[in-house]
């Protein structure tokens, strides 16, 4: 696959190196342990983390859920490098591959759990659809999605800010509320946007 088929981490290829110190100033640490406190602490469970980057939601699932297997894909060679000397020096057991989330090489119904964190508007457009069904796809009956990442604004400064956001990186399908729509329109069920933070950053939850 060529470039077209993922946007880089930090939108231009050259920032990848400091991807962790720019998302360390956003201190987003507590969202990933937010999504992981939804994750059973003590089951052998499989987790899909799609967009892993840095793989900072599967260490956070991984340190509070230690029996689970944890896969982590991203089609960025350059973040996952970055992420498998993190794991390696943090000494957890969490698989990263390099796939694209709009053709995972996962057979159907493998995993109790997907997940991501602010992938969604790093995949291309046209590609967004299928992503969705390839979700869907390798999740089983009865499994849970768990997503965050740039929602509907909920106010007037967080309007404005997406709109800024927007100049930067591609996040005016979320803005226009495309992750929920999404993932009803793939199958899922009992889809809900659980919170919002700073009117802005949106938690989905569904099942399967
Ligand atoms: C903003 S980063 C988020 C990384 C990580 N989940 C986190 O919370 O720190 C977005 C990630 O999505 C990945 N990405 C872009 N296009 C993708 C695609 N088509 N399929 C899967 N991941 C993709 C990028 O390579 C990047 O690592």
């Amino acid at each position: 696959m060529n470039r077209k088929d993922h946007i880089k981490p930090l939108t231009v290829g050259f920032l990848t190196p400091f991807y962790d110190s720019v998302f360390k100033i956003f201190a987003f640490e507590k969202f990933y342990k937010k999504i992981a406190s939804q994750i059973p602490p003590d089951k052998a469970i499989h987790i899909l983390d799609i967009g892993t980057g840095t793989a900072n939601l599967a260490i956070a699932i991984k340190k509070r859920s230690p029996k689970a297997k944890i896969l982590g894909i991203d089609p960025d060679e350059k973040i996952l490098k970055i992420a498998k000397e993190k794991i390696k020096k943090e000494k957890l057991d969490i698989k990263l591959i390099k796939a694209f989330a709009q053709k995972l090489p996962f057979k159907k119904q493998s995993f109790d759990y997907v997940v991501s964190s602010f992938a969604v508007h790093h995949i291309p457009p046209n590609l967004k659809d299928q992503a969705f069904l390839e979700m869907y796809r390798v999740l089983r009956s009865g499994g849970t999605i768990l997503i965050i990442d740039i929602g509907e604004p909920k106010n007037l400064l967080a309007k404005i800010t997406g709109t800024v956001f927007s100049l930067i990186e591609s996040v005016g399908p979320n803005l226009r509320g495309f992750i929920p729509k999404a993932l009803k329109e793939v199958g899922f069920y009992n889809v809900k946007e659980v919170e919002s933070k700073f009117g802005l950053i949106s938690f989905y939850r569904a099942r399967k």
